[in-house]
């Protein structure tokens, strides 16, 4: 019996679906057919959610919280980042001025929402997380990625960012450190490019800070409302329990801004979501409130992880792998395997099949760099056991040797 086909919208038709989530679920199923499959494409902790945040929901779930919520966020989370704002960036929000989402990534996707129009362009470095975009664009407006390579550390310049601003300009996205590469700018660094923005008043700035507790050495975390009062009027801080607290499945983002964005992201999220999920919510402000030692614990677990990677990546012959400041991502670059071929007779004309070649021989799986708008690289996520990551290097370093 055939179906007729499903009355898609432009928007459905113009959308890509995550490659990442696509790279991962392709491993997932590889592994349940029986396949020997090293995944490095999820993005997420490889840990379970700390037991004191599951206690917190849980007492929630007891005591009834199970209704709906208000929308923008249950009042004592809201407090809890305004008082986090202020005593890790003395950055001065009430609640008010913050929401609560279902997710980092719809914190992000209401801003461009609430905001983007047909005809304004966004400012992405790229290479960036996948999801930048494709926000913009179902929003209408237009992404304009500016690449920043190896040659900077995959840091934009501030040169880079005056030159792509335009009149049409509506947002410079920033993501400090960054997915998919790692890379962190340092105060002086973020100081420059919001010296750029001080000059351009119809330019706001979201600050996704997503990975701000993963750095590592002696490397220090910054946002711009920390590092640019002048900017207070047009600054998006986006953040969220994800990442930081291993809490990826509990959907909970949360942004800071001027009243009048919040309020319409608050409009949207009302029409769309409701709220973000209530006990969810009472997790994250445990989160947020709670103990935070295991933070530093993770950090040390990350930065060995992120050493054993580098290390034998260097090791992996055609590969150049620099060391990020934090997150748990490597980008490595891949020029030098451009145009070689595989045991199989695969030319590896490009990262796409590189990746693609890497997970058919060797069970390893990784994202092509084309995905995150900079090639050829992968990315590697290095949220995983060190016996995985030892093997899956030990795989990547003999499939590169076999190269010809
Ligand atoms: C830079 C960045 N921002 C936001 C998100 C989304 O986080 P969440 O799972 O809370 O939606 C991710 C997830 O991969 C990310 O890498």
């Amino acid at each position: 019996m055939s179906s007729a086909p499903a009355p898609l919208s432009t928007w459905a038709r113009n959308i890509s679906p995550s490659p990442t989530l696509a790279v991962d679920a392709k491993a997932k199923a590889l592994a349940a057919a029986g396949e020997d499959v090293c995944g490095f494409a999820a993005g997420e902790p490889d840990f379970d959610t700390p037991d004191h945040i599951k206690e917190a929901c849980i007492a929630a779930l007891k005591s009834g919280k199970t209704k709906y919520a208000p929308t923008p966020g249950i009042e004592p989370l809201r407090q809890a980042i305004a008082d986090k704002y202020l005593a890790d960036y003395g950055y001065k929000a009430a609640p008010s001025q913050v929401i609560v989402s279902p997710g980092g990534k719809f914190s992000c996707y209401l801003a461009i929402l609430a905001t983007c129009s047909p005809g304004d362009e966004v400012i992405i470095p790229a290479p960036y997380w996948v999801s930048y975009p494709d926000m913009v664009e179902l929003a209408g407006g237009t992404p304009v990625p500016v690449v920043a390579g190896i040659e900077t550390q995959f840091k934009l310049t501030p040169e880079q960012l005056e030159a792509a601003i335009t009149p049409k300009t509506k947002w410079f996205i920033f993501n400090s450190p960054s997915n998919p590469t790692g890379a962190g700018y340092t105060r002086a660094e973020l100081k420059a490019l919001c010296d750029v923005l001080m000059r351009h008043p119809q330019v706001w700035i979201m600050s996704d800070d997503m990975y701000e507790h993963l750095v590592f050495d002696d490397f220090k975390f910054c946002t711009p409302a920390e590092i640019e009062p002048g900017l207070y009027d047009r600054t998006l801080t986006c953040n969220g329990v994800s990442k930081s607290y291993a809490m990826t499945g509990w959907r909970i983002g949360y942004a800071a801004g001027p009243v009048a964005l919040i309020k319409a992201m608050g409009t949207i999220q009302s029409q769309s979501t409701s709220n973000p999920c209530s006990v969810s919510q009472y997790a994250a402000l445990e989160a947020l409130t709670g103990p935070q030692d295991f933070l530093a614990a993770n950090r040390t677990l990350f930065q060995r992880r992120r050493d054993l990677v580098v290390g034998m990546l260097y090791q992996a012959k055609g590969i150049n792998c620099p060391t990020p400041e934090g997150a748990f991502y490597v980008y490595p670059d891949i020029s030098a395997l451009i145009g070689k071929t595989t045991p199989s007779g695969v030319t590896i004309t490009n990262d796409e099949v590189f990746a693609s070649a890497l997970l058919e021989d060797t069970g390893v799986a990784v994202v092509f760099g084309a995905a995150f708008g900079l090639s050829p690289n992968f990315r590697v996520s290095y949220a995983t056991s060190d016996a995985l990551l030892q093997e899956a290097c030990t795989r990547i370093q003999r499939f590169c040797a076999s190269l010809v």
